[in-house]
């Protein structure tokens, strides 16, 4: 006997109703509460055989744990945001928007893999076998240990995992999958959350690393990766602007390593190419000896690079001037121009200000703030910075430059680049050994630091 069930949930976060509301009650989200309808057929779900072998709770002075093996594909960069290689066993989410190169990355990873001698199934609900194929004979990949599998159904997934015994299992996209036990539509809430849930047990039982891609999609239609980024071991995405070449995989939840790890890619003819200097790749375009730009040197997860920063500060033709930022937190800007205001009394208020990170590289950290605060003056005051000078610190409200971390590592990188000058916090000096070629400039205050880089303000 099968009872038909209605009801409503968030795309968003997975909230459960029972009526329709305009805003979830989860995560405050409007219009994302979607109607379901379940057939619930009685008895125990009978498709897969579910482990029952109730296990018991261990002291964990007893518990043995063994290293970790993880498998390193010959893409270094790929590796070091997964934090080192695939953990055997895991279930990873790739999300990004269509078309930015999700199906790419993962049929060279792939092929990687595979030329390794380990076999890969790729399941594409997407595209047929023979556009697989034909992607990746314009990849340049041929190798028998890649198996492609164009199916939708979980059922028919599970079997060919079980008949093909892969190691790595590639599932383009977990949308278009469907649980033939939940008759909702695919890429509904529901079924997207059935079936990574036995996407996952079938990674933990079988022990085979499983990669699922996500499509974002604002408009709440297609499940949310939010609901999958609490279910699986790793998420990582994969941002980039299409009229640009690069691309960036970012590491976002991470079970096995460390958040936050950026590898960045190119698209080219033949597909995805990392790219090891990022810091050049940024400063290639650089705008040298123009008012308003700045460069810092960041740290992106372990890794510092060193980008530019613009700005462009005009004044306003409206009552209310206009801030907008890209690639760094806008509040910061309003914040640092305040206390620009305060402190060095420059008439702010009735400027438009604009500010940009070169590249589309999204800049989260506080260690940004005396390169976005010179890069304001700069604009404000038209005056140049020495296009070999960059700067390192945070910026407290009385103006002062506070420390930041892993000091050492950004003005290594820095000298690499060949800059001449780093602004570093004082606080920052001592500890650590200057790199030759490259001038230390300690300072206390934005105040300090303004009257070392500008002639005259
Ligand atoms: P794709 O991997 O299909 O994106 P997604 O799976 O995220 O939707 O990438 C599609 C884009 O990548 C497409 O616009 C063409 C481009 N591309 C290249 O520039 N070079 C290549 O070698 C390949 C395979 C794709
Ligand atoms: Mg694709």
């Amino acid at each position: 006997m099968a009872k038909k069930k209605s009801k409503f949930m968030c795309s968003s976060c997975g909230y459960e109703a029972a009526k329709w509301m305009g805003r979830c009650p989860g995560c405050g989200e409007w219009n994302t509460m979607n109607e379901e309808v379940e057939v619930i057929t009685k008895g125990p779900r009978g498709a897969f055989q579910h482990s029952t072998t109730a296990t018991k709770a261990t002291p964990i002075i007893q518990v043995e744990v063994q290293e970790e093996t993880r498998i390193a594909t010959e893409m270094n960069e790929f590796n070091r945001v997964l934090g080192g290689g695939i953990v055997p066993g895991s279930l990873v989410l790739i999300g990004g928007d269509p078309g930015i190169g999700k199906s790419t990355l993962l049929l060279q990873v792939s092929a990687l893999l595979s030329n390794q001698g380990k076999r890969v199934l790729y399941i594409s609900g997407e595209e047929s076998v023979r556009q697989t194929k034909l992607r990746a004979e314009r990849l340049g990949v041929h190798t028998p240990e890649l198996y492609i599998y164009s199916e939708t159904n979980l059922e028919f997934l599970n079997q060919t995992i079980d008949e093909v015994q892969p190691k790595f299992v590639i599932v383009d996209s977990i949308q278009t999958v469907h649980h033939p036990e939940v008759t909702s539509a695919p890429g509904s809430v529901s079924q997207v959350r059935e079936c990574t849930a036995e996407l996952m047990r079938i990674a933990k039982t079988k022990n085979i690393a499983i990669f699922l891609v996500g499509h974002v999609t604002k408009e709440g239609q297609i499940a949310g990766p939010r609901i999958l980024e609490h279910m699986v071991d790793t998420v990582l995405y994969f941002e980039g602007e299409r009229h640009h070449n690069h691309r960036i995989l970012r590491s976002q939840k991470n079970r096995f390593g460390s958040t936050n790890e950026i590898a960045i890619f190119e698209m080219l003819q033949g597909g995805l190419k990392e790219v090891l200097n990022p810091s050049e790749l940024f400063l290639q375009e650089r705008s040298q000896g123009a008012p308003g730009s700045t460069i810092v040197a960041s740290m992106e997860g372990t890794r510092p690079i060193l980008v530019e920063i613009q700005s462009l500060v005009t004044p306003t033709s409206f009552n209310y001037p206009k801030r907008m930022a890209t690639g760094v937190d806008q509040n910061r800007v309003q914040l640092l121009m305040a206390v620009l205001e305060k402190r060095m009394g420059m008439m702010l208020q009735a400027q438009d200000a604009y500010i940009k990170v070169a590249g589309g590289v999204k800049l989260d950290e506080p260690a940004i703030d005396l390169a976005v605060l010179t890069s304001i003056v700069s604009s404000f005051k038209d005056q140049t910075v020495r296009p070999t000078d960059c700067f390192i610190g945070e910026v407290g409200l009385t103006g002062e430059v506070r420390r930041v971390s892993r000091i050492e590592q950004r003005v290594q990188e820095a000298a690499k680049l060949g800059f001449k000058r780093a602004f570093i916090p004082a606080s920052n000096i001592g500890g650590w050994e200057f790199p030759p070629d490259i001038q230390i400039v300690g300072v206390e205050t934005i105040s300090d630091a303004l009257r070392e880089s500008f002639q005259n303000l």
